[in-house]
């Protein structure tokens, strides 16, 4: 069944929503790739991959259901940031952005009784969950760690082994 305009324009306003995402998070893998930090750096560039796969499952879903993708313009973020504690409150605040954005789409496949997209839209609503939390948890890490450099350093090194 061909997808419904209001579906396809919300979709669409989600890839730009998942490219911006992704802007975001290489934006903040450069600042933090002039700091000693790279593993932290490391964490924000696999990110930025991770947000390109989400918008192109949006980009492959469209085109499944026999609509037409549109590449909207989505702002271009810049970060100067000091430390990875910065970075990674600005990433839990584009990811609570971004859960609205995704429940605001998911609400609309409830209005337009369209069974598909819920499914599809379900993938995003439990992935949301998973990313407030880990950026959450970095935070509370970071926190923690506070200006004791030892610690800083064990955690960086933790998030540089992530694959
Ligand atoms: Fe694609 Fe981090 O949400």
């Amino acid at each position: 069944m061909k997808i419904t305009k209001p579906i396809e324009d919300i979709l669409n306003k989600q890839i730009a929503y998942e490219f911006e995402a992704a802007y975001a998070y290489l934006s903040l893998a450069a600042a933090l790739g002039s700091t000693p930090y790279a593993g932290f750096a490391h964490w924000m560039r696999l990110q930025y991959e991770e947000e390109l796969e989400h918008a192109m499952k949006l980009f492959d879903y469209i085109q499944e259901r026999q609509g037409c993708v549109k590449l909207l313009k989505f702002e271009y973020p810049t970060y100067t940031i000091k430390t990875p504690l910065e970075a990674f409150k600005i990433a839990y605040d584009l990811e609570v952005e971004n859960t609205q954005h995704i429940h605001d789409a998911y609400a609309l496949s409830l209005k337009e009784n369209d069974l598909p997209s819920q499914v599809f839209l379900q993938w995003y609503i439990t992935e949301q969950v998973e990313e407030e939390d880990n950026c959450q948890k970095m935070i509370e890490a970071l926190e923690l760690a506070g200006t004791s450099l030892g610690a800083l350093f064990t955690l960086d090194r933790q998030a540089g082994s992530r694959k």
